[in-house]
């Protein structure tokens, strides 16, 4: 088989010798360039992404396991998106970094791609590239930290960051106990080890069969994560050999086990977004319907905070995804092809548990139904999302007036204030940070209470916005309202006082105003200006889809293939 890059460095001309020459300053021996497969290695390192800082590492492995199976490794770097720093929302960036990869990867002379992702947007980013490039393809998370210690007990990566503001806020925690809980928290290399959305993307990846079994749960400072990352550098050789690219593996039924998985772990509800834009780019036809039908007898079997007790860590000693999967049975297409060249019910058949208590069986559930419940009705004609396991059972239905903040500034500035007009049964209306309005849909959706209504004792009220929330957050939040309020949605039009009824069950969320009063305060309404005219927020701001379409960018959808027009020279 004549590989890609031979078009580079097979060449025995004035190009072939530009190609090969400038190479050769590294050190590299003639040898590598003897039309051995050469693997790209798309690094996410940065010491601005604490959750990839560790990534050199990973790549040093990877590129022993290419080596090993006679393959030619080269690192290359693209933008990193660390969800802790980046302002106003790494979201913003997604697509941008997914445009990195992509003509990263089609412009140099690649035949197979090792991904290196960890932290949230990493992951769908580097997907979502490497699409729509569609060369053989596999992806090695960069693992979870291990389990946060504080004062003798477990804690976890953003739930308990929410618990303990509260606790402040609330007079029940100190600031010396906080801030001793930051180091107490993070204490090892590796992403959030709670069932956020790296942990869930992690899981995305190996449901979706674009990863190495296992690749989900085994700790970033495990010896075993150096292994996985061996091994997969010396099977993307293999399957440069086997021709065996992406839209290969990422069919429907890959995707519908991914919905699936999600629910089964109780996953975060950025991963309707991402695998709504994965599936765009690779061409498979996937929905928010798909999410609410396919994940709907789907039951969560997985003890892991935000909603349950454990952490990635002990899901993996437990025996991370593959139980899960195979616990699944017959809810999962067991034929879809997977990146070691086996189906995903090969990889998973006879996968031990050792916890039952972390990893539920199916006929002894942690929650018995936990797929993400997609709502309609006039306030989000195209859908919003609720992850019922996170929310209290009493309020999944629901009727309260509605108290508006216009945007996330003005949540922060009266939230707290002791003549906000709200009570217990309120609820909280934030406008404005959908993927247009914010810009990138920030994850504010979970908004703290207000402080009149935490001093009642009361964790939790129902919340809407065009939003999205950390998978390591809690409570009854409807979120990625669609169409959001800045393209003039419903949203942008409620008011103070309306009415507003949700029922999960009947997967409704209405606004109670009359039809001919909604069009007359719709006639007045005016689009916020975009927060910069330029660059690639510019960009972004025009060319955005809404959250029900995985808010790409419209030129983005669908795949160009790895072929180049013209030669450089
Ligand atoms: Fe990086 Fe949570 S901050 S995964």
């Amino acid at each position: 088989m004549k590989l890609r890059s031979s078009a580079w460095f097979s060449l025995r001309d004035r190009n072939g010798f530009i190609y090969r020459s400038w190479m050769k300053n590294q050190g590299l021996p003639d040898h590598l360039f003897d039309g051995r497969p050469v693997i790209g290695i798309c690094n996410t390192w940065s010491e601005l992404t604490p959750c990839n800082a560790h990534f050199r590492e990973i790549a040093d492995r990877v590129k022993r396991g290419v080596f090993e199976a006679g393959g030619f490794p080269l690192e290359f770097p693209v933008m990193s998106l660390g969800e802790t720093l980046m302002r106003p929302t790494t979201m913003l960036f997604r697509n941008l970094v997914s445009m990195d990869v992509e003509e990263s990867i089609r412009a140099n002379p690649i035949d197979g791609v090792v991904l290196l992702a960890g932290c949230d947007k990493t992951t769908p980013a580097l997907l979502m590239g490497a699409a729509s490039c569609d060369l053989p393809a596999i992806m090695v998370s960069g693992g979870p930290m291990l389990n946060g210690k504080f004062r003798g007990r477990d804690i976890g990566s953003g739930t308990d960051i929410w618990k303990f503001s509260e606790d402040v806020r609330c007079g029940a925690m100190d600031m010396c106990e906080f801030m001793e809980a930051e180091a107490c928290m993070s204490r090892s290399a590796g992403h959030c080890m709670t069932m956020g959305t790296a942990s869930t993307m992690a899981c995305v990846v190996e449901a979706l069969g674009m990863g190495l079994p296992m690749n989900a749960a085994i700790p970033a400072v495990d010896s075993r994560r150096y292994a996985l990352a061996h091994m997969a550098g010396r099977r993307i050789v293999e399957m440069v050999n086997e021709d065996l690219r992406m839209s290969r593996i990422l069919t429907r039924e890959a995707f519908e086990n991914a919905i699936r998985v999600v629910a089964a772990i109780g996953g975060s509800t950025n991963a309707v977004i991402h695998l709504l834009a994965i599936a765009g780019r690779i061409g498979v036809n996937l929905t928010l319907n798909d999410w609410d039908a396919l994940g709907r007898e789907v039951p969560c079997l997985l003890n892991l905070m935000p909603a349950g007790k454990y952490l990635m860590e002990d899901f993996y000693y437990a025996g991370g995804l593959p139980a899960v999967i195979r616990e699944l049975g017959d809810l999962i297409h067991r034929d879809a092809l997977t990146v070691n060249g086996k189906t995903l019910g090969e990889n998973v058949s006879g996968a031990p548990c050792f916890n039952h208590d972390v990893i539920r069986p199916r006929k002894q559930p942690f929650k018995a139904d936990s797929g993400l419940a997609v709502l309609r009705g006039n306030l989000c004609s195209n859908g919003a999302v609720i992850k019922p396991s996170a929310a209290t059972p009493e309020l999944m239905k629901h009727r309260g007036r509605a108290i508006v903040f216009e945007d996330v500034e003005d949540l922060r500035a009266r939230v707290d204030d002791p003549d906000l007009k709200v009570e217990p049964t309120s609820v909280m209306v934030l406008k404005n940070c959908g993927p247009r309005g914010y810009p990138g849909m920030a994850e504010v959706g979970n908004m703290p209470l207000p402080r009149k209504i935490l001093e009642k004792g009361i964790k939790d009220m129902v919340r809407i916005s065009d939003a999205r929330m950390s998978g390591t957050a809690y409570g009854t939040v409807v979120l990625h309202v669609s169409p959001e309020a800045a393209v003039g949605g419903t949203l942008a039009i409620v008011q103070n006082e309306d009415m507003i009824e949700l029922d999960v069950a009947a997967r409704r969320l209405h606004l109670d105003v009359a039809e001919s009063e909604i069009e007359r305060r719709r006639a007045t309404w005016k689009p916020p200006q975009p927060a910069f005219d330029r660059g690639y927020y510019k960009l972004y701001h025009d060319c955005v889809l809404q959250a029900d379409l995985g808010a790409d960018l419209d030129f983005l959808r669908g795949r160009s293939g790895a072929g180049v027009p013209r030669e450089n020279h």
